[in-house]
């Protein structure tokens, strides 16, 4: 006879398989869970015998599988509410980032500020990211630009990953703005990524991938092809900040490095969709950015849609372009901005976002997946992408454990 620790029943279930239709809904379902896995899911009626040192009646609530946020920058120094003040009186984003603002005050900011106050600020949002769902929160570096501040970043971002019982992985972001000590240098920056800081964060296991913005205010594509292949030959995976702003080929870029994921892509071509479709490479979407820049050139849905690319949805937290600490508010944006199903959107906030971190223990509720489950008070899966600003979440597991919410 089966032995599980905790058996959840009444429950209505969207598995979010990839194989099923409709969400995967389940009525009438019960979850069965033994140690961090689940080991069963399936309509009540046809559970197999088992000895549970716990039964609980969710009495018909919804579970999901607990949300993912695949893209943040959750630890900076400071805010940048000045900015977005002055961005609403007309100037533009480039603007600020060509006079020394933008990153480069984050990056100011984080310079400054010392381990324990970057890890305080961003537990807090850390925490609002976990009451909206989240339990895999990809973190970024990204406003250190030297090797101390960027190692300082990745420490604290491990950090996080052992002080909560989010999962958080950790990405490199070294070339996201050229740093001011090298401003009319970005290639002898790019050396000193590729021999010193590359090399440092492998050793130390500090990082899961490496990510790099294209774009004509940050780097090349020439310039981010040698960041990945040094990445490639630490066996880091990748990841791209593509196409946000203007086309540079940073989808078709990511694509033939096989990313895991590019990520924006407001401006990214047929071609580079192409690219990605072969590839496998996810396409994660951030409406938090698209929203606060004001943009209006849509990431081209349809053509994701007909290549079968994969679609991710991600808050994208950061001080300048997406000060969003809720993963389901990303997924009620992204119906409304991007035109995107609430099941597409549910499907991008879990398993595809699952695949955009080169995660396949998580995403769906099925059997051998981690016990990562979001229980709703909603009606449907739907409610989750439909209401804007409420707290609908009631609970979540994490690796089988409750998490309690703040
Ligand atoms: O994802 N695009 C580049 N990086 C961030 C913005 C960072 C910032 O402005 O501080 C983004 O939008
Ligand atoms: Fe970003």
């Amino acid at each position: 006879m089966a032995q599980w620790d905790l058996v959840l029943t009444d429950a209505r279930i969207a598995t979010m398989r990839r194989d099923a239709a409709d969400y995967g809904i389940i009525e009438d379902a019960a979850i069965a869970i033994a140690g961090e896995s689940i080991a069963w899911v399936g309509p009540i009626s046809e559970i197999p015998p088992g000895d549970a040192n716990e039964t609980r009646s969710l009495a018909g609530q919804w579970v999901t599988p607990a949300l993912i946020d695949c893209h943040t920058h959750l630890i900076f120094g400071g805010d940048r509410a000045g900015e977005f003040e002055d961005r609403l009186q007309g100037v533009s984003y480039e603007d600020v980032a060509r006079a020394g603002g933008g990153i480069l005050s984050t990056v100011r900011a984080t310079r400054e500020a010392d381990h324990d106050t970057l890890f305080d600020a961003a537990m807090v949002r850390l925490n609002a990211l976990t009451a909206s769902g989240a339990a895999t929160v990809e973190v970024k570096s990204g406003y250190g630009l030297d090797i101390e501040t960027e190692i300082k970043m990745l420490e604290v971002a491990r950090q996080l990953d052992a002080a909560s019982a989010v999962s958080v992985k950790a990405t490199l972001l070294a070339a996201h703005a050229v740093p001011p000590e090298f401003k009319n240098d970005a290639d002898a920056y790019i050396d000193l990524v590729c021999s010193e800081l590359i090399p440092a964060v492998a050793t130390r296991k500090l990082a899961d991938a490496v990510d790099a913005y294209c774009e004509d205010i940050a780097f090349s594509a020439a310039q981010v092809k040698r960041v990945f292949d040094t990445a490639r030959d630490h066996n880091l995976q990748i990841k791209l900040h593509a196409d946000q702003l203007s086309d540079g080929g940073g989808a078709a870029l990511a694509a033939s490095f096989s990313g895991l994921s590019a990520d924006h892509l407001e401006y990214a071509s047929a071609a580079g969709i192409t690219a990605m479709a072969d590839a496998g490479t996810v396409a994660v979407l951030l409406p938090g950015a698209y929203l606060t820049l004001n943009e209006t050139q849509q990431p081209p849905i349809d053509e994701m849609r007909s290549c079968g690319v994969a679609v991710a949805l991600a808050t994208d937290c950061n001080p300048g372009t997406s000060p969003l600490t809720s993963i389901r508010e990303a997924m009620a944006l992204g119906c409304r901005l991007f035109r995107l199903t609430p099941e597409e959107c549910l499907a991008g906030a879990t398993r595809e976002a699952a695949r955009a971190l080169g995660l396949d223990d998580r995403g769906t509720i099925e059997p051998g997946h981690r016990a990562d489950l979001a229980v709703w008070d909603i009606n449907h899966p739907r409610d989750l992408s439909y209401w804007l600003g409420r707290q609908l979440l009631s609970g979540l597991l994490i690796a089988g454990s409750d998490v309690r919410l703040i």
